[in-house]
């Protein structure tokens, strides 16, 4: 198989226009969508998933999963089935591309190996410098037959008998976790996940929901999870709950526009995914949350967000779990905020799909913020930001849409040097932005 082909670079820049208003509904999240297709695949059964996420890297997960034998169906506009293989994977020949996601490719890795199937794992060149030794080295302690490019891609895993664990992960990581449950629906023996910070325990909640036997205990700001294997899932109907990682876009962008008055609609309101919410409060943010039920065992609301001064924020490490993906953006709404911000204990942030780190202290600094990193955290001075500074977005989405955000408001705008990979998890964002009245040029 040829790796997922990558579109020429596109260029793009924003400039500050009029307040943005309007409704948004929010995409649906990138995290419930893989883990839909994923246990939807390893079950017995049909399952049928509304409000799927179709960006690129939740489709490279719907075509690694049908290649290995699930039957997964498009019924309508985020509309899918997945007709599940009974906890056994068949073995393609081909390699499994995973293109930039680290979710798919971590997860499926678990999966796989916990469904008795063998498969090469490739992916982009952003996802072949990632580390996957925090994977497999826990799958491989399960009995996994691995061999892998000096922890990174190309992973090669080899079919083998697994038995249980009792592990602690080294990181905080949902990926890691959810990659050890999954192998241990078809490990031999009681699997203990134990966490020192709770990680998004999305995987946990949807496996209860196809019917999984696993226990979450908490300990303090800690979890002990366990789940005795084998155990087989059973299908059932998911409805994906909107992104709050997505959300965050439009909110920051609404908080640092004056005049702006938004509503986003159908925003997971997971406190394992809520600590950005929760930042932008304690800054002086004006957001409402109206409860709006629950989609698939989560919570959501829909979210109103009025244009703020914000002041800055000394924000603790241990919050990051909660809002790990959402840090660039936060850090844009820092340069604006009246004040001195520090942001601590980011250094897994130099593990994301670029180093999100340095990128964020170069996206703010191209456009003539104050900005340096200290040792691993991220202090922003904030105030006017001129703008006028071209972003270099590493491949990375989540810079894209951070930097195009920032220039909705910074006096000269900004300039990004690649908008394509914006689709790996946010395919509407020009367009959701553009509705909502901002200013976005797109050049060929
Ligand atoms: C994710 C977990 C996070 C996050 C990623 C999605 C998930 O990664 O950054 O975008 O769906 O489990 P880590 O768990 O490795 O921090």
């Amino acid at each position: 198989m040829t790796p997922i082909s990558r579109p020429a670079p596109r260029a793009a820049r924003s400039q500050p226009l009029k307040p943005l208003r309007g409704q948004l509904i929010t995409p649906g999240d990138k995290s419930v969508s893989h883990r839909a297709l994923i246990l939807g695949a390893l079950a017995n059964g049909t399952t049928r998933i509304s409000g799927l996420l179709e960006s690129d890297d939740v489709l490279a997960t719907a075509e690694a999963v049908s290649r290995l034998g699930a039957s997964v169906v498009q019924t309508g506009p985020g509309n899918w089935t997945v007709t599940g293989r009974g906890g056994r994977f068949r073995s393609p020949d081909t390699p499994l591309d995973f293109g930039n996601s680290g979710t798919g490719v971590r997860l499926m890795m678990g999966a796989v190996a916990g469904a008795g199937a063998s498969a090469h794992f490739i992916g982009d060149s952003s996802l072949s410098s990632r580390p996957m030794g925090r994977v497999t080295e826990p799958l491989m302690q399960m009995g996994a037959d691995i061999t892998a490019n000096g922890g990174r891609l190309p992973v090669q895993l080899n079919a083998s008998i697994l038995n249980a664990i009792d592990y602690r992960p080294p990181v905080a990581s949902a990926q890691v976790k959810s990659a050890i449950l999954l192998a241990a629906l078809g490990a031999s023996g009681e699997t203990i996940v134990r966490e020192d910070h709770a990680t998004r325990d999305h995987t946990e909640t949807m496996l209860k929901l196809f019917g999984a036997g696993l226990t979450v205990e908490p300990e303090g700001g800690a979890r002990i999870i366990r789940l005795g294997g084998p155990q087989g899932l059973t299908a059932c109907d998911v409805d994906v709950p909107g992104d709050p990682s997505s959300a965050a876009f439009a909110t920051i962008a609404a908080l640092i526009i004056p005049g702006s008055d938004l509503t986003l609609s159908r925003v997971m309101t997971n406190p394992a995914r809520t600590g950005l919410y929760e930042a932008l409060g304690r800054m002086g943010a004006d957001l409402s949350f109206t409860p709006a039920g629950q989609a698939s065992g989560e919570h959501i609301a829909d979210l109103r967000v009025r244009a703020s001064q914000l002041s800055a924020i000394d924000l603790e490490a241990d919050i990051a779990p909660s809002m790990i993906d959402e840090y660039p953006v936060l850090a844009v709404a820092c340069a604006f905020a009246k004040g001195t911000s520090r942001l601590r204990g980011l250094a897994e942030l130099r593990a994301k799909e670029s180093d999100r780190l340095a990128a964020t202290c170069a996206m703010l600094t191209a456009n003539g913020a104050t900005a340096r990193i200290d040792g691993d955290d991220l202090v922003i001075t904030g105030g006017v930001v001129p703008g006028g500074g071209e972003v270099i977005t590493r491949g990375d989405h989540r810079m894209a849409m951070s930097a195009l955000v920032l220039g909705m408001a910074a006096r000269g705008g900004a300039a990004v040097d690649d908008i394509t990979m914006i689709a790996t998890s946010y395919p509407a964002f020009m367009d959701d932005m553009s509705a909502l009245g901002a200013r976005l040029e797109v050049g060929q």
